[in-house]
């Protein structure tokens, strides 16, 4: 393909919506970010299940039209992302005889062999989002990453599925439709993220990934190339702000313009540092102080919740301690000044706040709170940029070429 091409991706968030654009040149190695949008939106969602269509649909499309403004071209196909305590995750197993008689493995045995290994029984009302190969056995080898190519008799596969409420895409899918914008592909955001903002070494070597979002937080952890574990935590840092109005008796949004403004994870890293006394008066209109102490305690209890959750997670995963590359940081709630710092205290683990990997970016699209967003263009990528399919054309925008299967191939990058 000698023409450029566009790969968009859609993050309806619990607190805003949030669109990239990014474009790839014939042969590039990466996409380039070329429009950001991010909209408020505290209504629409409710952990991670939207409860208000409306304001979800206009929230993605005027996301989606400040992301268009500054790119420059209209998106009319869009990768997004689905999060929120519905998502669900099951080990399945399949198996086949190679079909071809000198036992070469093709393409097409690992496609029947992942198609063999989805046939799970799920409730009606969910749906497979993805099935992640964790690894192939051939004729009793296990640990086997790409099949493709080898010999044998007897193929398995040993995947990961994750499902999650069919009404829930029918949904988000319906928010985009709405906008004029076809789904190119549902993928589960906090595998999005890990895609943007880990490195091939670091999910060699073991890493964790945190999201720290609005309504939830969610957290991956990678060994050997391989996600191990995953899990969506009821925590996000709308709570902190809920705490501050209920501590401060103030509507929500002033507790969340103290919270951006002054908020610290502890008094250690509260940059006024000093009176005892935060004078909040310019807030709330009228005479009023509260003790640092309690201003700081309520927002490091609430994150301190947060991170017992994690480490409850790691030790589930045996992970404990036991991560050479530490974690990695997302989300806005990430941007809590000091946040990064207790989590590397709690986890006693290196912490890294996240940066996009594998996709150029300029400043804004760099925002911690973007990088589900990104995951998404280079998810896009992988299935695009690898296997021939593409989304818009920059030259034919509107003229599409059919999607194909590419799911599943080459997933980890
Ligand atoms: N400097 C800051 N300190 C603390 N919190 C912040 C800061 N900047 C942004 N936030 C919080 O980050 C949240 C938004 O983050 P993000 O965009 O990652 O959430 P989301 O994707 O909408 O939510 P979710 O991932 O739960 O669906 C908001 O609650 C906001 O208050
Ligand atoms: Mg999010």
């Amino acid at each position: 393909m000698s023409h450029p091409y566009v790969i968009c991706g859609i993050d309806i968030g619990n607190t805003a919506v949030k669109a990239v654009i990014a474009r790839v040149e014939p042969g590039s190695s990466q996409p380039e970010v070329i429009g950001v949008g991010t909209i408020p939106s505290t209504s629409a969602l409710r952990a991670g299940e939207v409860v208000d269509m409306k304001e979800a649909t206009e929230a993605t499309r005027a996301a989606l039209q400040q992301a268009s403004a500054m790119a420059g071209i209209p998106i009319r196909r869009a990768y997004l992302a689905v999060s929120g305590l519905h998502i669900g995750t099951q080990v399945s197993k399949g198996t086949i005889a190679v079909g071809r008689a000198d036992g070469e493995i093709t393409a097409g045995d690992i496609e029947r062999v992942l198609g063999t290994a989805q046939v799970v029984s799920l409730p009606p009302n969910r749906e497979i989002i993805h099935v992640i190969p964790r690894e192939f056995i051939i004729d009793g080898t296990e640990h086997v990453r790409d099949p493709l190519g080898m010999k044998g008799v007897r193929l398995e596969a040993d995947v990961l599925i994750v499902h999650g409420l069919s009404r829930h895409l029918k949904n988000i899918g319906k928010c985009a439709n709405e906008c004029g914008v076809e789904v190119a592909g549902f993928v589960f955001a906090p595998l999005a993220a890990s895609m943007a903002v880990l490195d091939k070494h670091q999910k060699e070597f073991g890493v964790a990934h945190l999201d720290f979002g609005g309504g939830t937080a969610s957290l991956t952890v990678w060994d050997q190339a391989d996600m191990v574990h995953s899990a969506m935590m009821r925590v996000g840092s709308r709570h902190i702000t809920n705490d501050l109005a209920i501590l401060l008796k103030t509507s929500l949004d002033t507790a969340e313009q103290i919270k951006l403004q002054l908020g610290a994870v502890n008094e250690r890293w509260d940059r006024r540092k000093k009176p005892e006394l935060v004078d909040l008066s310019a807030y709330m209109d009228e005479p009023f102080t509260v003790q640092r102490r309690d201003l700081m305690g309520a927002i490091e209890a609430r994150t301190r919740e947060l991170l017992d959750m994690v480490h409850d997670e790691l030790k589930k995963a045996g992970k404990d301690g036991l991560l050479p590359a530490g974690v990695v940081v997302s989300g806005g709630g990430s941007k809590l000044p000091g946040f990064a710092a207790l989590v590397r205290d709690t986890l006693e683990l290196p912490v890294r706040i996240a940066k996009p990997v594998g996709v150029e970016a300029f400043d804004a699209a760099m925002d911690p709170s973007f990088s589900v967003a990104i995951g998404l263009v280079a998810w896009g990528f992988t299935q695009e940029g690898g296997e021939g399919h593409r989304s818009t054309e920059l030259t034919t925008v509107g003229g599409w070429i059919k999607e194909g299967v590419a799911w599943l191939k080459n997933f980890l990058p």
